[in-house]
């Protein structure tokens, strides 16, 4: 009997990681003999404990907070979305031993967005609030779904500017303090700030709201956030958090390591229903 493939995902925090729960469904739904651990790595010992991993066979990581930028070093080739987010969350080992890193978090973003809950990207006037690595992280994929137009708005301007700067090669992009927002309308408004962390609400004016506006959260949890209780109080038309694009991250990863693409819609619902239950 052959051993089953190894798997896990390296972050710090990890104890409520729900990716082993995410790639368990999927194993079982595909059929495939896989096994999927969390694993706590200690700031600093990232690259020793990856090289180790690879070493002793393993045939693939996720990567998450906070060490993205680490296995973006780490990798031997990078995906062209990858590069240009100057993070990986995806790491495999290939036929030839070497290791590819990709960043599947705009993919997830974009296909929960766009296939789970029907939203449309392309044409639309998309604000961004926050500026960190959660954004850099979507940035292409989201730009290659062809907005009308992003705005990047953070609490430190200098960083909204520098991605709208280096992002603008894709599309019509600008980045600066919330006040770039004042007396626009925004068809679909993604929250990628890590304020509702601390239950704080990003300084938005209800103006930004159309009755056509949908409003995401990369952030999930059992409640909703403050930026969702904002856009639900305000009439917007769609509010969703961000455990679908965690879920469709993993689906990805998990393509890119078995070749097939599981179901997500069953298992965002199973995932969520736990979380609620816990
Ligand atoms: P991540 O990888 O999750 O993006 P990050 O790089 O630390 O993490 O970025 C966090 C984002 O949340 C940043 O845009 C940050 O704003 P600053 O660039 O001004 O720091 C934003 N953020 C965090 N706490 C915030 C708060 N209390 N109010 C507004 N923005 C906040």
């Amino acid at each position: 009997m052959s051993e089953r493939d190894k798997y896990a995902v390296f972050g710090n925090p990890i104890k409520h990681s729900k990716s082993p729960a995410i790639h368990a469904a999927f194993a079982a739904q595909c059929g495939q003999a896989m096994e999927y651990r969390a694993v706590r790595v200690d700031e600093g010992d990232f690259t020793r404990a990856a090289g180790q991993f690879f070493d002793r066979g393993g045939a693939g990581l996720n990567v998450t907070l906070p060490f993205k930028e680490e296995a973006f070093r780490f990798a031997d080739r990078l995906s062209q979305r990858a590069r240009r987010a100057a993070a990986v969350n995806t790491l495999t080992r290939a036929a030839d031993g070497k290791i590819d890193g990709d960043n599947t978090d705009g993919i997830g973003l974009v296909r929960d967005m766009v296939a789970n809950l029907g939203w449309v990207i392309q044409g639309q006037r998309v604000l961004i609030i926050g500026a960190g690595g959660a954004v850099r992280g979507v940035l292409e994929p989201l730009l290659k779904e062809q907005p009308r137009q992003v705005l990047i708005v953070n609490r430190t301007a200098a960083r909204a500017r520098q991605l709208g700067e280096e992002f603008a090669d894709l599309g019509s992009l600008e980045g600066g303090g919330y006040e770039l927002a004042a007396n626009r309308q925004a068809d679909l408004i993604i929250n990628a700030s890590s304020a509702g962390l601390s239950g704080e609400m990003p300084p938005l004016s209800s103006e930004l709201l159309t009755e056509r506006s949908c409003c995401y959260d990369m952030i999930y949890g059992p409640e909703p956030t403050p930026f969702m209780r904002w856009a639900a109080q305000h009439a917007a038309w769609a509010v969703a958090d961000g455990l679908g694009m965690l879920v469709e991250q993993a689906a990805q990863a998990f393509y890119l390591w078995r070749g097939m693409r599981p179901e997500t819609r069953s298992v965002i619902s199973h995932i969520r229903m736990a979380m609620e239950a816990a």
